[in-house]
């Protein structure tokens, strides 16, 4: 099963394929930041620090918004659109 860690709370759990990030966050017992919980306000934007591999790849919405808040999709994504596919991914919570 894949697993995700949020730093900087250090909480992880193992969690079923397919679940967004922000449904594994909150599996891991972590309050995700969100807003429209639809991959078009920014609000849940998330550093990955490790597993960028293991994640589906970016939407052109998903690039769209990233780029909107100036941040780089090869380190940062968006917890309620990315679905996780395996291993392990860690996440840092910058808010
Ligand atoms: S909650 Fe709005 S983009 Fe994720």
């Amino acid at each position: 099963m894949p697993k995700i860690t949020i730093l900087p709370q250090n909480a992880a759990a193992e969690v079923e394929a397919g679940l967004t990030l922000l449904e594994a966050g909150e599996k891991a017992g972590v309050e995700m930041e969100a807003g429209c919980f639809n991959c078009s306000c920014g609000t849940c934007v998330t550093e990955v620090v490790r597993g960028m591999e293991n994640l589906e790849e970016p939407t052109p919405e998903e690039l769209d918004v990233l780029d909107q808040w100036n941040k780089d999709p090869e380190k940062f994504r968006l917890t309620c659109c990315v679905k996780l596919r395996e291993g392990e991914v860690v996440l840092r919570q910058a808010h």
